[in-house]
């Protein structure tokens, strides 16, 4: 839960997530709104196809637990790619259902679980590599701290919206979201600086991050402790 509303989060994203992915990832058409705010669905149609890139090499034989996972879009690619087994983590009922309803009939099915949690009630993920894509934006800072806690045995991949004051682009971004949702229920995302993002990795006893930066992901960034080389 963010630190500045009273709203429930799971009650917000049951309310929007599967309209969410669907204007995002599907065919439906992003609104007026949406193209004003700058090309959103590109950059996170991006954003995911990049994920799989960086993770790939890191994949084989790796057990994987994504937070935040929605429907877990990323689920059955990520298992075809050589992961020993995924379980997914939502705040959202809605959302969960309909990973196991898409899921629950594919290959490797057997080594995927999708399940109800909200972050802060996860306990330790052993040596799993911990991953998201969304979700810090939506998180407390003690939270995230937690997060790089749980997984403090394996390895971690997480996308940020990155901290531009300047930004043009992130203005319109904090302007969309304003008019669209934040003004009415005070609930919005948050960007985070890197040295934010360090401390709270300091917090839970981890070295600073390695960055991934692209154009086409707007102001949005992977951190991680995978190793860059391998990627390339
Ligand atoms: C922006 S969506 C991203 C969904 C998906 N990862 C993607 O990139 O398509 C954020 C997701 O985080 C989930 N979420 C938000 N707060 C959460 C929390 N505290 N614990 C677990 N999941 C949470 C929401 O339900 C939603 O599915």
């Amino acid at each position: 839960m963010t630190e500045r509303t009273n709203v429930d989060p799971k009650s917000f994203w049951n309310a929007k997530i599967l309209g969410w992915e669907d204007s995002r990832y599907g065919a439906a058409a992003p609104t007026l709104v949406e193209r004003v705010a700058g090309g959103v669905s590109t950059s996170l149609r991006f954003r995911l196809e990049a994920a799989v890139t960086l993770l790939a090499p890191h994949l084989p034989g790796r057990r994987l637990v994504e937070l935040g996972c929605g429907s877990g879009l990323l689920a059955e690619r990520l298992m075809t790619l050589g992961a020993a087994s995924y379980q997914g983590f939502d705040i959202s009922d809605r959302a969960i259902a309909r990973a196991r309803q898409r899921l629950a009939a594919v290959p490797l099915a057997d080594r995927m679980a999708f399940d109800v949690a909200a972050v802060g009630d996860l306990g330790p993920q052993g040596d799993a590599l911990v991953f998201s894509l969304g979700l810090f934006d939506w998180l407390s800072s003690a939270d995230i701290a937690h997060v790089f806690s749980i997984g403090r045995h394996g390895r971690y991949f997480h996308a940020v919206a990155e901290l531009r004051r300047r930004s043009i682009e992130q203005l319109i971004h904090r302007a969309y979201v304003h008019f669209s949702y934040g003004r009415r229920t005070g609930y919005a995302p948050r960007y985070h600086s890197m040295a934010e993002i360090d401390g709270l990795l300091e917090q839970a006893g981890r070295p600073p991050a390695q960055v991934y930066r692209h154009a086409r992901m707007r102001f949005g960034i992977f951190v991680t402790d995978l190793d860059r080389a391998a990627s390339r």
